[in-house]
C-alpha cells in the first residue's frame, strides 16, 4: 500500500499537466477520487491494514486525496482561463482591416439632365422658381389663354381633381405665378413634374419639364434664339445644328418648335429621326400680349420669350435611351450607368 501511495503520487502530476480540455480532467478526476478510483481503493483497503500502520497511512492517503482534489480544482481553473483566452482570440478584431463600403447610390438621368440646365441657365443670370403640381384652372389654362371651349386644351390629356383644380399639365402655370408676383424684369426658369393622362414608349402620366421665360424692354426672337442655342450647344455639342420652325401655342405669338439635328445619324436620317434628320426637343415664342394683360403687364412697354422643353425627351436624346418608361422603373442596372 506504501508503495501504490508513492507511484500515484509520482505519476498523478505528470499526468494532469499534458490534461487540456475540462473532459479530460473530469475523467482523470474520477479514475483516482471517483467512486471506484484507486485512492477511493485505498481508502476501503485501510482496514485491512494493521492497526499501529493504520493512522499513519490514512493520514498519508487522505492528504494524498487533498492534493488531487486541489490540483483537479486549479488544472480546471486554468483549462477555463484557456478556452475564454481562445475565445477572445477567435474573436479578435484586425482594426487595419479596410471597411466593407456600402453602394454609393448614383444620379438619376433626370437630375443629371436638370441639373445640367439649372447650371446653364444660373450662369446666365435666371433665377430658378418653383409651383405646385396641384394647380388651378386658371394658372394652367385661363391666364395662358387657353379658355374653357379652346381647342388647344385637347392636347393636354388633362387628369382633372374637380371642375377648377386639376394636376399642372406643364410648367407654363409658374410663368403667370411668378409675373403677378413680380415686375418686369424677370428672368427665371421653373423645373417641375407635370402630369398628362397618355402612356407608350414615349409618354408617361408623369414626366418632367423646364420652363424658361424672360421679359424685359426689347426682348425679341434673336435673344430666344441666342439663349437656345447657348442651351442646346452645352447640352449637346458645340456644333449641333438648330432649327426654328413656326408653331401654335395659345400663349407666345409668334411660336415655334426647336429641331436639333438629329443626334443619332448627325442629320443623314434614321429611325429615331423618321428619316428627316431634325429632332423636335421643344416649343417656345414671344410671350402673348394676353399673356401679359391677365397679370397686369403692359405689352406696349414690355416683351419677352418663353420656353418649355421635357427633361425625359433631352435624356434620351442624350443618353440614347429608346423607352421613356425605363426612367420610372428604378432598375439599378439601369439607374446605376449614370
Ligand atoms: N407649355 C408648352 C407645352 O407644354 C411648352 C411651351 C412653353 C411652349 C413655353 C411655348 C412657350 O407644350
Amino acid at each position: 500500500m506504501e508503495e501504490e501511495l508513492v507511484k500515484i503520487k509520482d505519476e498523478y502530476r505528470k499526468q494532469l499537466q499534458h490534461l487540456v480540455s475540462e473532459t479530460e480532467i473530469y475523467q482523470f478526476k474520477s479514475r483516482y477520487i471517483g467512486r471506484n478510483g484507486s485512492i477511493t481503493h485505498l481508502i476501503k483497503e485501510l482496514k485491512n491494514v494493521s492497526p499501529e500502520k493504520r493512522a499513519s497511512l490514512g493520514k498519508k492517503v487522505n492528504t494524498l486525496k487533498k492534493d488531487i482534489e486541489s490540483s483537479v480544482d486549479e488544472a480546471l481553473k486554468r483549462s477555463r482561463e484557456l478556452k475564454k483566452k481562445q475565445k477572445i482570440l477567435e474573436q479578435e478584431l484586425d482594426v487595419t482591416l479596410p471597411g466593407r463600403k456600402s453602394p454609393l447610390g448614383s444620379k438619376h438621368p433626370v437630375t443629371v439632365i436638370t441639373d445640367k440646365i439649372v447650371g446653364i441657365f444660373s450662369s446666365l443670370g435666371f433665377e430658378i422658381i418653383e409651383g405646385p403640381e396641384v394647380e388651378l384652372d386658371f394658372f394652367n389654362f385661363e391666364a395662358l389663354n387657353i379658355p374653357k371651349d379652346h381647342p388647344a386644351r385637347d392636347m393636354h390629356d388633362t387628369f382633372y381633381i374637380s371642375d377648377e383644380v386639376l394636376l399642372r399639365t406643364h410648367t407654363s402655370p409658374v410663368q403667370i405665378r411668378t409675373m403677378q408676383k413680380t415686375s418686369p424684369p424677370l428672368r427665371i426658369i421653373c423645373p417641375g413634374k407635370v402630369y398628362r393622362c397618355d402612356s407608350d414608349v414615349s409618354h408617361t402620366p408623369m414626366f418632367h419639364q423646364l420652363e424658361g421665360l424672360m421679359i424685359d424692354e426689347d426682348i425679341s426672337m434673336a435673344d430666344l434664339k441666342g439663349v437656345l442655342t447657348i442651351l442646346i450647344q452645352q447640352i449637346f455639342d458645340n456644333d449641333t445644328l438648330i432649327r426654328f420652325r413656326p408653331s401654335f401655342f395659345p400663349f407666345t405669338e409668334p411660336s415655334a418648335e426647336v429641331d436639333i439635328q438629329c443626334v443619332m445619324c448627325r442629320g443623314n436620317g434614321c429611325r429615331v429621326c423618321s428619316s428627316t434628320g431634325w429632332l423636335e426637343i421643344l416649343g417656345c415664342g414671344m410671350v402673348h400680349p394676353e399673356v401679359f394683360k391677365n397679370v397686369g403687364y403692359d405689352p406696349d412697354k414690355i416683351s419677352g420669350f418663353a420656353f418649355g422643353l421635357g427633361i425625359e425627351r433631352i435624356a434620351m436624346l442624350k443618353f440614347s435611351i429608346n423607352d421613356i418608361r425605363l426612367f420610372f422603373e428604378n432598375d439599378l442596372r439601369f439607374l446605376s450607368q449614370f
